[in-house]
């Protein structure tokens, strides 16, 4: 068959897309399809409509590909896809909203305040900040409600560094989430589901060298130690991959997501987010679950793509 490949796009992940569409479409031709990639520009439906492929991956992480706006064309024009649909995307998109959902399916989460930028450059603005740390607690995280690959993420251990946080997450995003810090292990599970419902593939443990899980650590070789499985004992493994399969449900997805999870040091397991494009680079963390899990990284991309192509 014939797959559709789109990655790259316009968000602030761009590059890292790029690299995610290289590596899947290198593993889908080993595993005998053919591959078309595409960036999105003003063409790519015309593109898309004359190769009619029999499945499109949209690889696109960041605002557009994720947030459910290009799968909602893909819907319009029939084509059929691998991953979440547009509705569902979008409701994992905004983190802060995705909470409401799992806190209903039961699925621990960190407590947070949202905060719009607009309320932000009001005079109000100590105020505001004093009551979130007041209903937070220190340390805390600022990060954007939407977004992805850390950025415009960061730590706040005193009061005074909270504003220029908040700044800092303003500049990738319209809305600042202020989360509790819970000190633990960073997990990651995927899921995938290749026709017998979503199933939880081992659990990823990522232990950045710094200390801290950020962009640089996530995508400079060398700069994280993973551990696929996870170093887990077996009630947290069991733990950490059913919440990642009930959060999977509870925001409706669809094929393949990546949890993120922390199992902090007093045991506890809280669920972060969900991502529904997770990254495939070759520092990414779905594709060390795929292989973790005794899968081919090709053979289950084309078993995703059969499914689509129905
Ligand atoms: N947002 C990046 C691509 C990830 O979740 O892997
Ligand atoms: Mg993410």
């Amino acid at each position: 068959g014939t797959a559709a490949i789109l990655a790259g796009g316009m968000s602030y992940e761009h590059d890292i897309s790029v690299r995610s569409g290289r590596r899947v479409a290198d593993a889908l031709r080993r595993a005998g399809w053919r591959v078309l990639s595409f960036d999105t520009d003003r063409t790519l439906l015309d593109r898309l409509d004359k190769e009619s492929p029999d499945a499109v991956v949209p690889l696109l992480h960041g605002a557009a590909g994720e947030d459910g706006a290009l799968r909602a064309v893909l819907e319009t024009l029939s084509l059929p896809y691998v991953g979440s649909s547009a509705v569902a995307s979008r409701r994992a998109w905004n983190k802060a909203g995705a909470k409401d959902y799992l806190s209903a399916a039961g699925v621990p989460v960190a407590p947070s305040v949202t905060l719009h930028r607009q309320v932000f450059s009001d005079l109000g603005t100590p105020r505001l900040l004093e009551a979130a740390v007041d209903a937070i607690g220190l340390p805390l995280v600022v990060k954007p409600a939407a977004g992805g690959s850390a950025m415009g993420v960061n730590r706040v251990s005193s009061p005074e560094d909270l504003p220029s946080a908040m700044m800092a997450t303003y500049s990738y995003c319209d809305e600042a989430m202020v989360e509790r810090y819970l000190p633990g292990r960073d997990i990651a599970v995927t899921v995938a589901d290749f026709g017998d419902g979503p199933e939880a593939l081992p659990p990823v443990e990522i232990e950045p060298l710094s200390g801290t899980n950020d962009f640089a650590a996530r995508y400079n070789p060398g700069a994280t130690r993973w551990h696929a499985p996870a170093r887990l004992d077996a009630e947290a493994a069991e733990r950490v991959a059913k919440l990642a399969v009930d959060t999977h449900r509870a925001l409706g997805l669809r094929d393949l997501s990546r949890v993120d999870l922390i199992v902090g040091d007093d045991g506890e397991v809280t669920v972060l987010e969900a991502n529904i494009a997770p990254g495939m680079t070759e520092t990414s963390l779905a594709p060390m679950a795929i292989e973790a899990a005794g899968l081919d990284f090709g053979e289950a991309w084309a078993r995703l793509l059969d499914k689509a192509a129905g």
